[in-house]
């Protein structure tokens, strides 16, 4: 409901524990392109769950392959090379690794056995470009049709049966600077072909991206199929190729993403190691030489079959001068941990950053310089001195998740001698296109200092609407939720179940002290039973209120919400939260709303669920209530001297959302750039 403008990283201080990364999606999708053209079952684990990987499994159960979920791993039994289906429409999303090997597989299949095939995508699909797939699919004899524009997807795929295929002999030739995409969809199809005759793939123009060359070449081998290559100019699939399923293989977690997780263990595994599961240095992934980049600059990186841990060894990190043509998405990483290096970083060869999803360089600089580090960008390099004195910054992320990622790593800035200042992150989500939760995952590792945890505190009496805008404000920046009242309602619920009277205070406090309380998913669970229905209960609630007032059972809930605090920041509603809990609290929310509204709305809720209720003793039952929370000895309901009184009675709940959110923007305003 409300887009997340922005997100606030507090000052982190260190880092360690484990993390384990999702599958990387160009080897998901390779491996399960190949697993279902090879014959019998293969069964691969950690495959990555996204858009580009659903369409492939859609595309592969349509064309006739059996897939079925074993626990954490898919048993895909593939087609041995024999199309089963014959005429089929897939849709690729905006999967380009779904689209162009497919593309390349169906029409060789087709064009041998007959078939008839339509493949097209989302809008933006129909605008990259396909044709020099096409041009060199149309050498073997393939029969392709473009049902739009020449060049792009939708495309239509034919063949008689009998067909021999290729109809020449001559090497097929392939652009290789454009996008190593057609390539890889070549190696991936001419195995089909290469039973009886090699197969030649001559490259035209200098081939980009050859480490996703490298990934193809290394999974066609786990497959049976070794090509033979000249340089980076010619492959040869040698005469007797043929697909033969390793049986079970595992995806890699995807390496340029590890890269952030290396360099948080770089910079602050100061107590503990980064240990990293999903990818290790036996990885088929080019972007893995990252380690022995960060390793130059101080990294101590162990590692083993498919895991890294990384400690802090030397520090403050060295400066290094390195050529990053071989690892060009992992070198944005580096350019953050410059600011921890003592002295310049120079990373050459990074041309390629001006044509990614943003110009890289440009962006890099622009970014580093908003925090006080001085960047020298070239049309190929960049240089990068640390901030003399850091600055807190509003950092845009041009719609690229790696910028989201590694700007990140700008929040150690207390272990760079900076006071700590926070790092707004605008438009965090992009970061959905290869780890929607990688801040989920980054703070996980990372610690900051309780002080330095945001915390918003919004209190008022029952009814007033608390539970709903401490969610939604929550949902918007990020941040974790605690429903205090929903820690007295537990408490009575357990008094209630262990029969214990509303006024033995000591064993009141006690069943509060233990309370084992989870929430997870929406549910609340309280000693492993779902009880968000019971909490709800009018009579939980009239006795929660009866338990709140003894100090001793407030006592004993408060460490559990003082547990509450952590990365990157907390929306605590309750009675107290402002005025007891979190006295420091950098917004305290105090919301009102008129009697008459108030019983108003819970009338709407109970009705709504079908329970029975009567308006006029509700109204007279928060009241009650209302005396008893402002009464009560401890802690009683009244707002903190420095809230913000917001009445709502008259405010739908948007309004009142917005309204606390605009006190928290003027309240942590950033210099530089406004949120977009
Ligand atoms: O907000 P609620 O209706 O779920 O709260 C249940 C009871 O717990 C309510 O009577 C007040 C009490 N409470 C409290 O005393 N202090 C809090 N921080 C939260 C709730």
């Amino acid at each position: 409901m409300y887009a997340i403008p922005f997100l606030d990283l507090p000052p982190l201080r260190s880092a360690g524990g484990t993390v384990r990364l999702p599958g990387s999606k160009s080897i998901s999708n390779r491996v399960l392109l190949l697993a279902g053209l090879c014959a019998g079952t293969t069964l691969i684990h950690d495959v990555l769950e996204s858009d580009d990987t659903a369409v492939m499994l859609e595309a592969l159960r349509r064309l006739g392959c059996t897939i079925e979920p074993r626990g954490t791993r898919l048993a895909v039994t593939g087609l041995g090379g024999r199309l089963q289906v014959r005429v089929a429409e897939l849709f690729l999303g905006n999967a380009g690794t779904a689209m162009r090997p497919l593309t390349a597989a169906l029409a060789v299949l087709a064009g041998t056995q007959g078939g008839d095939y339509t493949l097209s995508g989302v809008p933006r699909m129909h605008e990259r470009p396909i044709g020099d797939l096409v041009d060199a699919l149309h050498q073997l004899g393939c029969t392709i049709d473009y049902l739009g524009q020449p060049g792009y997807p939708p495309l239509r795929l034919r063949g008689e049966t009998g067909t021999r295929l290729p109809a020449d002999v001559a090497p097929i030739r392939v652009r290789g600077d454009v996008s190593s995409q057609f390539l890889t969809a070549l190696l991936l199809a001419l195995p089909l072909l290469a039973a009886e005759q090699a197969l030649t793939i001559a490259v035209d123009g200098e081939l980009i991206s050859k480490p996703y060359v490298e990934i193809t070449l290394a999974l066609l081998a786990r497959f049976g199929v070794q090509v033979e290559r000249r340089g980076w100019e010619r492959f040869t699939i040698p005469a007797g190729s043929a697909y033969r399923s390793p049986g079970e293989i595992h995806v890699e977690a995807d390496a340029s993403t590890a890269s952030y997780f290396i360099a948080a263990g770089a910079i602050a595994a100061v107590d503990r190691p980064v240990r990293i599961a999903g990818v290790g240095t036996d990885s088929i992934q080019g972007d893995i030489r990252f380690a022995d980049a960060a390793r130059a600059m101080g990294a101590d990186v162990a590692s083993g079959p498919g895991f890294l841990e990384v400690r802090r060894g030397r520090y403050p990190l060295t400066a290094i001068e390195l050529d990053c043509n071989h690892i060009p998405d992992a070198a944005m990483t580096l350019a953050v941990m410059a600011l921890y290096a003592r002295g310049t970083t120079r990373l050459t060869n990074i041309a390629s950053w001006r044509v990614k999803e943003t110009d890289r360089i440009a962006a890099m600089s622009a970014e580093l310089t908003k925090l006080g580090a001085s960047v020298r960008a070239g049309d190929d390099c960049i240089e990068v001195t640390p901030p003399e004195t850091w600055q807190p910054a509003a950092i845009r992320t041009y719609d690229d998740h790696r910028i989201a990622m590694c700007f990140s790593l700008a929040a150690f800035n207390p272990l760079a001698g900076s006071a700590g200042v926070p790092v707004r992150i605008l438009d965090p989500r992009c970061v959905a296109k290869t780890f929607p939760d990688y801040f989920e995952t980054f703070f996980g590792l990372a610690a900051a200092r309780a002080d330095d945890i945001p915390v918003i505190t919004i209190d008022g009496p029952t009814a007033s609407g608390k539970g709903t805008i401490a969610s939604a404000v929550a949902q918007a920046l990020g941040y974790r939720l605690l429903d205090s009242g929903a820690l007295y309602r537990a408490t009575a619920i357990a008094a209630l179940d262990a029969e214990v009277g509303a006024d033995d205070e000591d064993r009141l406090a006690r069943l509060a002290a233990g309370l084992d309380l989870r929430f997870d998913d929406g549910a609340t669970k309280l000693a492993g039973v779902d009880v968000t229905e019971r909490l709800r209960e009018e009579a939980v609630g009239a006795l929660a209120s009866k338990v709140a007032a003894l100090p001793e059972v407030r006592d004993a809930l408060r460490d559990l919400q003082l547990s509450f605090r952590r990365l990157p920041g907390l929306v605590a509603d309750g009675r107290d939260m402002g005025t007891v809990i979190f006295p420091g609290a950098p917004l305290k929310v105090f919301l009102r709303a008129s009697a008459a509204t108030r019983a108003e709305r819970r009338y709407k809720q109970l009705i709504s669920k079908g329970i029975p209720a009567n308006i006029d003793s509700l109204r007279a039952d928060l009241l009650a209530r209302d005396v008893r929370d402002a009464s009560r000895s401890v802690a009683p309901l009244k707002p903190a001297e420095d809230a913000v009184i917001v009445d709502n009675s008259e405010l739908s709940v948007e309004a009142t959302v917005e309204r606390v959110l605009s006190c928290w923007q003027q309240r942590t305003s950033f210099p530089g750039s406004a949120p977009t």
